[in-house]
């Protein structure tokens, strides 16, 4: 599934805003005073960069995404403490995995499979943390009629192949977590959902538009009347969209 670098650098405000900072700061720690960070699906370099004030100026980056001219921004962004890998995440036994600390997915476990994160699991023998995983929650203000067949019809799109096989969608940090608490590792789960409103009117405008285009795919008649009514009305629009950050680290860390 491909992601314009437009769509990522709208987002990345509100992604910041809503990563949980514990975690965050708790993932830094666990990476140790020499971070090496695997960032899988790393677009742009977002989670990078929400990373740069809590690790220390020696961190190194390994970004891998299926996307080269995502790649190739990231890299140039983040210059030279960062090492880009053009890979399908799908080759697991190819993870540049060697010599890592931590390993890092922002917005990525709700396209991938349950099979996948089953695979990735026993692979990895450092913390895990995976930010931003839509949770299946929207909530509009003012409340409109359609809102909630909206909903659930985005939420049936959510679960279809994203290129992994059946996604996750809505599940994506609960099954997760539990995958991960099972293997053994100890997960910490916090809230981290998008809180939109007035400055947030394009970022809006664009999810609006996505939202009802899935919502037509799933279904829906009239997801363009919805998605009219709400554009013309985004000066007067709050949404909370439901994310879940989760981390998770092996029993031998302390
Ligand atoms: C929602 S974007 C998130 C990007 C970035 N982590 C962020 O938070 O801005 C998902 C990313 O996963 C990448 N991706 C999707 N499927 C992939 C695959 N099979 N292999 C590698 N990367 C993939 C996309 O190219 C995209 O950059």
């Amino acid at each position: 599934m491909s992601f314009s670098a437009e769509w990522l650098a709208l987002r990345e405000p509100a992604d910041h805003a809503a990563r949980d900072k514990k975690l965050l700061r708790q993932a830094a720690l666990w990476a140790g005073q020499n971070p090496v960070i695997l960032d899988l699906g790393c677009g742009t370099g977002a989670t990078a960069r929400a990373f740069s004030d809590v690790l220390p100026v020696n961190a190194q980056w390994r970004l891998v995404d299926s996307d080269s001219e995502l790649l190739d921004r990231a890299a140039a962004e983040i210059g030279s403490t960062a090492k880009t890998h053009l890979l399908d995440l799908n080759e697991i036994e190819a993870l540049p995995l060697e010599g890592v600390t931590l390993v890092t997915a922002s917005a990525l476990l709700d396209l991938v499979s349950e099979a996948w994160v089953n695979a990735l699991v026993p692979k990895l023998d450092v913390p895990f943390y995976a930010s931003l995983n839509y949770e299946g929650t929207m909530n509009w203000t003012p409340v409109g009629q359609l809102d909630e067949e909206i909903r659930l019809a985005f939420n049936t799109h959510q679960r279809t192949d994203k290129g992994f096989g059946p996604a996750l969608g809505p599940d994506a940090a609960e099954r997760s977590a539990e995958i991960f608490q099972h293997s053994g590792f100890k997960v910490n789960c916090a809230d981290s959902p998008w809180q939109l409103g007035p400055g947030n009117e394009k970022l809006l405008f664009e999810l609006i538009e996505g939202i009802a285009q899935a919502a037509t795919d799933a279904g829906v008649k009239n997801a363009t009347d919805w998605c009219r009514a709400r554009q013309d009305n985004l000066s007067d629009t709050d949404c909370v969209i439901g994310h879940v950050d989760m981390l998770a680290k092996p029993t031998h860390i302390s």
